[in-house]
């Protein structure tokens, strides 16, 4: 049971695969690519403890040699420090220009060893093996790579394609309900922005996916991955239409940054937080009718996730102060925000066009 999505992306075109036990069959996925039978393994030691060994064995059966580094888990191994330790141990590896490293582990490890490979050597090749639903659905593909600086998230990285994206459903098993449903706010994020029928279909299948069917879990992984690839295909670099991918996220950033990027909200909780007020912004704008904000808290909430400031635990700042935090955000251009709007489920767009005092009673009407 295999799925196989393209992102043709001229000589940097690959593969995303898709299905359960590919783990296993990574050796024989990624032979193909290597001119010696050896790679370089970066990972996260808790990602190590449950999958490292599966990898292992999958590389083995195709002949395959690995050595491995493995990182602290958490957001903050995305840092300058980590970067250089990663791309030093690479060397000291003597990993060579036409090598492969492969990144193991959630949306930390592939943005931080992304970053690493495009910048060793001058750019060596590298596969994403990612473990979480939000890694499988989004970070991994697309090349994106980098690491968060003081100054914000982020803030230093390089567009660098992996070569192969080895997506194994089965590992979403072992991920708790929480982050389970974390990665689901990119999934249904993807349905909001250009798809309503996928929506629709979320809207009858959500559950049931979470609730563990694998079919639908590679269903779901699948077109969120062809839309992803289909955006990324038509602006890699973000001059415009990638910009849709960042649906509820001028509002998710401010979030994350008053709850100081801890476990009080998660990345996903924060989009589909986000995607919930950027319909109820819609709304008030008179894009939307109040049905579409209402179909979208309606989904999320039976889907057992959050949809407004008040879900959040502990104290928020005001709703200006949230309003002076999206002023922050590194989607600001000359001065304006940019936010991604909806004139209905599946036809997102992006606007400066958004009045400071209409976010502001957006965010009250919502706990803020
Ligand atoms: N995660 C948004 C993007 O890849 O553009």
């Amino acid at each position: 049971m295999r799925d196989v999505v393209h992102v043709p992306l001229g000589d940097r075109a690959y593969d995303v695969v898709i299905g359960p036990g590919l783990l296993a069959e990574a050796g024989a996925l990624i032979a193909p690519l290597l001119p010696r039978p050896r790679v370089a393994v970066v990972t996260e030691t808790r990602v190590a403890a449950t999958h490292l060994d599966a990898l292992r064995t999958g590389l083995a059966a195709a002949g395959i040699e690995c050595t491995v580094l493995e990182l602290p888990p958490g957001e903050a191994t995305k840092s300058w420090t980590h970067l250089a330790q990663v791309t030093e141990w690479l060397l000291d590896q003597k990993v060579e220009r036409r090598d492969v490293v492969v990144a193991l582990g959630g949306g930390v490890i592939g943005d931080l060893v992304g970053f690493a490979a495009a910048i060793l050597r001058r750019g060596v090749r590298f596969v994403q093996v990612p473990t979480s639903l939000l890694a499988q659905v989004d970070s991994s593909v697309g090349g994106k790579t980098g690491i968060n600086t003081a100054q914000g998230k982020n803030l230093a990285g390089a567009f660098h394609q992996p070569s192969l994206v080895l997506a194994d459903t089965e590992v979403l098993s072992t991920l708790s309900r929480r982050d389970f449903l974390a990665g689901y706010g990119e999934v249904m994020k993807y349905g909001l922005l250009g798809d309503a029928t996928f929506w629709a279909w979320l809207e009858q299948n959500a559950a049931a996916m979470a609730a563990g069917d694998m079919a639908l879990r590679m269903a779901a992984v699948k077109r969120s991955v062809e839309m992803k690839a289909e955006i990324v295909t038509r602006d890699e670099t973000e001059q415009g239409d990638r910009a849709l991918l960042n649906l509820g996220h001028t509002f998710c950033h401010a979030l994350e940054a008053a709850t100081g990027y801890s476990d009080r909200l998660l990345h996903g909780e924060g989009v589909a937080i986000g995607c919930s007020l950027a319909f109820a912004l819609s709304a008030r704008m008179g894009l939307v009718s109040q049905e579409d904000p209402s179909r979208v808290r309606a989904h999320l909430q039976e889907m057992g996730m959050k949809t407004d400031l008040s879900d959040i635990p502990g104290d928020l700042p005001s709703a200006d102060q949230l309003l002076v935090l999206m002023g922050q955000d590194k989607k600001v251009v000359a001065g304006k925000l940019n936010f991604v709007l909806a004139r209905g489920i599946g036809k997102a767009f992006v606007t400066d066009e958004v009045a400071p005092n209409m976010v502001v009673d957006v965010l009250k009407a919502h706990g803020g």
